[in-house]
Formats: C-alpha cells, sequence, structure tokens
C-alpha cells in the first residue's frame, strides 16, 4: 500500500466518524452512542493498524502518527458528544455537590403514643400483660358491674354518649377489668390501653374522646401496699427518681379506698410548680369482683386509671390538650427520635 492510500483510508475513517457524531439523535444515549461508533470503527482500525506493518519503512513515520491521530480525534468526538448530553439534560459537572441535602420528614410517633408505649413496657417488666376491650359498651360493663348505683350522675345523658338501647361509648377502661375478671382466674395482672369518649367540652384540658390506661391486679393476700408500691415504681421509673409525686384520698364507686396520684410539674406557663393529678386508683371493690363471679374473700385487688394526655402534658410541659389533636407537624416533629 502506498501511504497516500493509507493517508486516505485515515481521513475517510475521520470524516465518517464525525458524520456519526454529528448526525446522532441528541435523545440517544451515551452507550448506545458509544456503540454505534465501536461498529463504524472498529474493524477499520484493526485493518489500519495491521495495513502499517506492510508499508515501506521510510513511510512508516508518517503513517503511524496519522493513526495515532485519528485514534485521539475519535476519542474527543466521543467525550464531546458526552458533554452535549451532560449539558443538555442538566446533570454532569454541574451538579453542585456542595449543595446541603433535602431534609426528608421520617415522621415520628404521636407524643401520647410514645407515653402509652413507655406505660405498657414498664408495666410489662412488672409482671403485666395487655388486655382489650370494646369501645361500643354496656351500661352494665360501664357501669353497673363497676358497682356504680343505678342513679349515678356519670350515667347522665349530658357525661355519656349513649349509642341507643343500653349501648354506649364507654366512659372509661374501667370495663375491661370486669371483663377480665370474668374470663380468666386470678392471678391477674394487667394492662389495658384504649380510647375513651365523653361529652365533654373541648378546651385547654378536656377532649371528648381520649387515651386511657387501665391496670389491674387480682389475687390472694394483694393489699394497699401492692398497689402504692408498684405505682411509685412506676413514677421512679417514668419521670426519673428526683420528680416528687404523692398520693392522696379519692372517690371511684368501683375501689374501697380510693386514691389519686399526683405528679409535680411545672408546665412552663409562668404559674410554677404545681401538682397534677395522672391517675386514680384504689382497692378493687368486693362487689366488682363478686359481680364477676369471683370469691372477694380468697382474692383481693387493685387497679388504676390514668389519661396517657396528661402524663405526656405533665412529662412535655404542654399546658393546652389541644395541641396533641392539632396534627400540627412543627409541634409533631419535635417527638422524632
Ligand atoms: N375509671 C376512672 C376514670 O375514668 C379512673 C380510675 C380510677 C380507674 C380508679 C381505676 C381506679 O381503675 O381504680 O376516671
Amino acid at each position: 500500500m502506498q501511504l497516500s492510500e493509507y493517508l486516505a483510508l485515515v481521513d475517510s475513517l475521520a470524516h465518517d466518524a464525525r458524520a456519526l457524531l454529528d448526525g446522532i439523535d441528541p435523545a440517544t444515549r451515551v452507550d448506545a452512542a458509544k456503540g454505534q461508533l465501536n461498529a463504524l470503527k472498529d474493524a477499520r482500525m484493526v485493518a489500519l493498524q495491521g495495513a502499517l506493518r506492510d508499508l515501506p519503512a521510510a513511510d512508516k513515520r508518517a503513517a503511524g502518527g496519522a493513526f495515532n491521530g485519528l485514534k485521539t480525534m475519535v476519542d474527543e468526538l466521543m467525550e464531546s458528544f458526552i458533554a452535549r448530553q451532560r449539558a443538555a439534560s442538566g446533570t454532569g459537572p454541574a451538579l453542585d455537590l456542595s449543595m446541603p441535602a433535602r431534609r426528608t420528614w421520617a415522621g415520628s410517633l404521636h407524643p401520647v403514643t410514645i407515653v402509652i408505649d413507655e406505660i405498657c413496657d414498664i408495666f410489662r417488666e412488672l409482671g403485666f400483660t395487655i388486655a382489650l376491650g370494646p369501645e361500643a359498651e354496656t351500661e352494665h360493663y360501664n357501669f353497673g358491674a363497676l358497682n356504680f348505683p343505678p342513679d349515678h350522675p356519670a350515667m347522665e345523658l349530658h357525661d355519656t354518649l349513649y349509642l341507643g338501647d343500653d349501648t354506649l361509648l364507654r366512659t372509661h377502661t374501667s370495663p375491661v377489668q370486669v371483663r377480665t375478671l370474668q374470663r380468666y382466674a386470678p392471678p391477674i395482672r394487667i394492662l389495658a390501653p384504649g380510647t375513651v369518649f365523653r361529652r365533654d367540652p373541648f378546651d385547654a384540658s378536656h377532649a371528648p374522646a381520649f387515651a386511657q390506661v387501665e391496670g389491674l391486679a387480682v389475687d390472694e393476700g394483694i393489699s394497699f401496699v401492692d398497689l402504692k408500691a408498684t405505682l411509685a415504681e412506676f413514677a421512679r421509673r417514668f419521670y426519673g427518681k428526683s420528680r416528687r409525686v404523692r398520693f392522696g384520698p379519692s372517690y371511684f364507686p368501683f375501689v374501697e379506698p380510693g386514691a389519686q396520684m399526683d405528679v409535680e410539674v411545672d408546665l412552663n406557663d409562668g404559674k410554677g410548680l404545681r401538682w397534677v393529678e395522672i391517675l386514680g386508683c384504689g382497692m378493687v371493690h368486693p362487689n366488682v369482683i363478686e359481680a364477676a363471679g369471683i370469691d372477694s374473700e380468697k382474692y383481693t385487688g387493685w387497679a388504676f386509671g390514668m389519661g396517657p394526655a396528661r402524663i405526656a402534658m405533665s412529662r412535655y410541659d404542654i399546658s393546652d390538650i389541644r395541641v396533641l389533636y392539632d396534627s400540627d407537624v412543627r409541634f409533631l416533629e419535635q417527638f422524632a427520635r
């Protein structure tokens, strides 16, 4: 082969490669463009490289230079094709890697849910299991079996949401005590979390639907000491040892004696430290134990009912219960962990 012939082959390959990449549809993906380019040039490059050996020694230098120039040119054509593609799609080196990442909202548990979970965890360690009951209850389970006299004011229309006949939305989780006592033989240690309903106004400290956690322990030889020791231990684990709690007398028809536990809080509303009632408790009334068909001479027990919303407010210094119902992400995301 003559040198001129060789150089003409190099030129024609360079021309074809440029024509290919100039004419290619900009929507072609880079790897597809590379494939088309290789299909065009590979066999012809190998032939040109082989032909180098057969050229007269005097022409080898010039021909080799042209061959190398061709290789560089094809690579540059490919580079500029890639650069054009990137510029068109707005990616590539124009990407600013120092831009802060966009924050993603991973969601969080509601503060009342966090508190219920923690209460359940603490009592689980103390030997309690979870029990559940219906939200639509009968008057019997909600009131009668819990030793409410038939004319008790809690049963008034303006306090309770009746569904008709003797069905109502439970006003507390205490009916789960009766259902559990009827179903299982002592020893019993249960915790019953759930929603309860009252015809209460929606204000800073009341809501018409809210959560309660009921507790019940029934066995032989259970005394008020067990009640006080267990609830004080709960408060220590939940609030930490330095938080002050106190017990005081209270009245509920289904316990005798009845008590309440208060915790000292500062709600950061400028009013300073105060006592807030977080639960009612007491020794289960013998009438309740008997109504469930259990011998009250042999078995005694204690019970409590606490309000996780009140507890969440006491723990997180919240002074208005309504923020717990607002679903305001700016409030809720403070509890994301
Ligand atoms: N059921 C009561 C209420 O909703 C709370 C309560 C008080 C539950 C004393 C108990 C208890 O189990 O022993 O106000």
